[in-house]
């Protein structure tokens, strides 16, 4: 089997981030959400990679590389513009040839990976197979209707939702979705939808196996999806300091400290990750945080927040529940007038007590 990761695509809703980065390169526990997608398949053996790239070409390929570091060997495939998840199956046609593939998108997260419903579609005949997931605002979603464990009608987005089922953004095919997704036309949002293409199989006569998830699944496209991520994922790691904790710092719970980084007269509540060169100087870190490499934070509080690389927080608490972009400066300041003073980007979002 090979996997194809569409990680291109605009990401509106999580700018400003999105205007400088891919979004797929936001980190979840100081990783790039991407990556957690290529250690699934590869844990599988699914090591042959088509990943499907638009204008955040350059960030991926450098993130990513040939994907050797992951035991993988990576192709890129280059979209025009994001024309539709289906454009992506699309255009990777050469890369697939005929053989049975995964269909990941870039920033979907699933907690336990994919191993059981790789191993269900390779000893089924099934000739596509998706994943569904109960969720309470299905109307953002793909959704599936089922008459017992048939799927019978796929929809995406729908305004008015008759099942709370959303199709989770990893798909697996054989060669006729190619078939499908030249019968498609553009929908509603000027998008080649896979969505429609799986449609397009069951009304053929197509065999399409569903599953309900009952682990975590999390499309990360906003900012409390990332966090909620962000928690999954610190849940579950074990602590390990290789960095320097000074004898007046105290450590709670499961904390990495990865190597270079300083904590120095703090209070580290976990489970939180430091990533390498970080700082963190007089503060308090907070349960669910990741403060990733070469940031310094000082004087300041921090709890249940993603901090990117090289941020800089300084005399500020109390921040949580917040998302701060790389090479940001937060701090307090001693000038008057006292006064708030922003330099944000478009799109940015402040809540001030
Ligand atoms: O996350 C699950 C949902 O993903 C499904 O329930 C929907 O049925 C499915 O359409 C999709 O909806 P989204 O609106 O969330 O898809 P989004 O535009 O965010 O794109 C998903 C990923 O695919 C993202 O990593 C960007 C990438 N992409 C997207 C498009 C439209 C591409 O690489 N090329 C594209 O043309």
């Amino acid at each position: 089997m090979k996997g194809l990761i569409l990680s291109g695509g605009k990401g509106t809703r999580l700018r400003p981030l999105t205007y400088t980065g891919a979004k797929q390169l936001v980190p979840v526990a100081n990783k790039p959400v991407l990556f957690y997608a290529i250690e699934s398949l590869v844990s599988c053996g699914i090591t042959d990679l088509g990943i499907v790239v638009g204008d955040t070409r350059e960030q991926i390929v450098a993130a990513v590389g040939d994907g050797s570091r992951f035991g993988a060997r990576v192709t890129y495939i280059q979209q025009d513009a994001p024309r539709g998840l289906a454009h992506g199956v699309q255009i990777a046609r050469e890369f697939l040839g005929d053989e049975r593939f995964v269909l990941f998108l870039g920033d979907n997260f699933l907690r336990d990976g994919i191993q059981q419903f790789v191993e269900r579609f390779e000893s089924d005949s099934a000739n596509a197979q998706i994943l569904l997931y109960h969720v309470p605002d299905p109307q953002h979603f793909g959704i599936a209707e089922l008459e017992g464990e048939r799927v019978v009608r796929l929809v995406e987005k729908p305004k008015h939702p008759r099942s709370n089922l959303a199709l989770v953004g990893i798909y697996f095919f054989d060669h006729h979705v190619f078939e499908a997704v030249a019968h498609i036309r553009p929908s509603f949002r000027g998008e080649l939808e896979i969505t429609d293409a799986i449609q397009w199989l069951i009304d053929q006569g197509y065999r399409v196996a569903a599953e309900v998830l009952t682990t975590p699944w999390i499309d990360t496209g906003k900012m409390e999806d990332m966090l909620e991520a962000n928690r999954l994922v610190l849940e579950t790691l074990a602590g390990k300091v290789e960095g320097e904790v000074d004898d007046r710092s105290r450590l709670v719970g499961k904390v990495i400290v990865a190597p270079g980084a300083r904590i120095i007269n703090s209070h580290i509540r976990g489970p939180v990750i430091i990533g390498a060169n970080t700082e963190i100087v007089n503060s308090f870190i907070g349960p669910f945080s990741a403060i990733d490499h070469d940031c310094r934070i000082l004087n300041s509080e921090i709890e249940h927040s993603i901090i990117m690389e090289h941020t800089v927080i300084e005399d500020y608490s109390r921040i949580e529940d917040s998302l701060i972009g790389r090479f940001a400066q937060v701090r307090r300041s001693p000038a008057k007038p006292s006064a708030t003073r922003l330099l944000l980007g478009d799109h940015s979002q402040v809540s001030m007590p």
